[in-house]
C-alpha cells in the first residue's frame, strides 16, 4: 500500500486523483515568494556553486525542470544563460510568467522560455515547443524532486522521471538534482527552518511528520509556518515529500544514467567531508 493511500498528502481543495499538483490551491504559491525572499538574492554559496560549475563546464543552455515561481531561472537569466523553464503547476508558473512580463524590456528576459511540462512526459512535452533540443545542463533544485511520491511502492515513476532528465541532456551535459537530508529528518523527526538556498527574512517554523508504512518511512509532511510579525501575518501551508535516503537515491540516479555518469555529491554545496550533517545533498551527474 502506498503512503498516499494512508495519508492525505494534499491540502483541502486539491483532488487526490488526476492532477498531482500540491500547489494547485494556490496557497503555497502565494506564500512561496515570502519564503524564498528577494528574487534577486539567492544565498551567495548557492549562486557561486551553481554558476561556478555551469561556467567551468561550458554550459550555456539550461533546462530548469522545477522552475516554480522562477527564482532559480531568473538568477541564470541574469547571469546570461539561455534558460528554458518548466513546471507542472500553473499556479506556480503564473508567478514566473508575471516576473518575465515585468522585465520584458530587458532583452535577456525576452528570450526566457517558460512552459508547462511534467517530468513524467518531459522529453515529449519539450519536443512540442522546442523540437530536437538537448541541454547543456538540467536542474531540479530546491527539494523539488521529492515531491514525486511513490504511488506504486516500487519507485517506478521516480526512476522513469530521472531517465527523462537524462534524455534531455547532451552527452557531457550536467544534471543538478537535490534533496533534503531525509536520513537525518527520519532519525530526528525535525527539519531545519533555515534554507541553504533562500534569504528568507521571516522566522520559519517547519513541523515535521514522518509516515511509516510497513516499517518503511514513505512520506514526510512538512507544515511550514512563516511569521511576518510586522504585519501580524502568519502564512501556513503543507507540502509532502518522498524521503529519499542518500544511498538509495544515489544508486537510482546512477541507474538512470546506465551507471556511466560521473557522479559527485555535495553537502550544502560543500565537499561531503566538510559537513557531517548537512541540510541538503546536491548531486551533480555528467552524462557519458
Ligand atoms: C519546492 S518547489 C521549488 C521551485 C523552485 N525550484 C524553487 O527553488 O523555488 C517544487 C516545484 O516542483 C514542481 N513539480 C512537482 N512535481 C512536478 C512534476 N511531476 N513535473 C514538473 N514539476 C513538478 C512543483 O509544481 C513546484 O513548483
Amino acid at each position: 500500500m502506498s503512503a498516499d493511500q494512508v495519508f492525505h498528502s494534499r491540502s483541502e481543495g486539491i483532488p487526490s486523483e488526476g492532477v498531482k499538483d500540491q500547489y494547485a490551491d494556490g496557497k503555497a504559491a502565494r506564500t512561496w515568494n515570502k519564503f524564498i525572499g528577494d528574487s534577486n538574492e539567492r544565498t551567495q554559496n548557492y549562486k557561486d556553486f551553481l554558476i561556478g560549475l555551469l561556467r567551468k563546464n561550458g554550459c550555456k543552455k539550461i533546462l530548469d525542470t522545477a522552475c516554480g515561481t522562477g527564482i532559480d531561472s531568473m538568477m541564470l537569466v541574469n547571469e546570461g544563460f539561455k534558460v528554458v523553464s518548466v513546471d507542472a503547476s500553473d499556479k506556480m508558473l503564473k508567478h514566473a510568467l508575471k516576473a518575465r512580463w515585468e522585465r520584458r524590456k530587458d532583452s535577456k528576459y525576452d528570450e526566457w522560455i517558460i512552459e508547462e511540462a511534467n517530468w513524467e512526459t518531459l522529453p515529449r512535452d519539450i519536443e512540442a515547443f522546442l523540437p530536437n533540443t538537448q541541454f547543456d545542463a538540467v536542474i531540479c533544485l530546491g527539494n523539488s524532486f521529492a515531491h514525486l511520491l511513490d504511488e506504486y511502492g516500487d519507485q517506478r515513476m521516480q526512476k522513469m522521471c530521472l531517465r527523462n532528465f537524462a534524455k534531455c541532456l547532451k552527452p557531457g551535459g550536467l544534471l543538478f538534482i537535490d534533496h533534503r537530508n531525509y536520513d537525518a529528518i527520519i532519525d530526528s523527526g525535525a527539519t531545519p527552518g533555515h534554507s541553504i538556498y533562500y534569504n528568507c527574512k521571516y522566522p520559519v517554523d517547519i513541523k515535521t511528520s514522518v509516515l511509516v508504512v510497513g516499517g518503511k518511512a514513505q512520506l514526510v509532511a512538512l507544515d511550514y509556518c512563516i511569521n511576518d510579525d510586522a504585519n501580524s501575518e502568519k502564512s501556513e501551508f503543507r507540502l509532502c515529500y518522498f524521503p529519499h535516503k542518500l544511498d538509495k537515491f544515489t544508486a537510482m540516479l546512477d541507474e538512470a544514467f546506465d551507471n556511466r555518469a560521473k557522479h559527485e555529491i555535495y553537502a550544502d554545496f560543500k565537499p561531503m567531508s566538510a559537513v557531517p550533517v548537512p541540510s541538503f545533498y546536491i548531486h551533480v551527474l555528467e552524462k557519458a
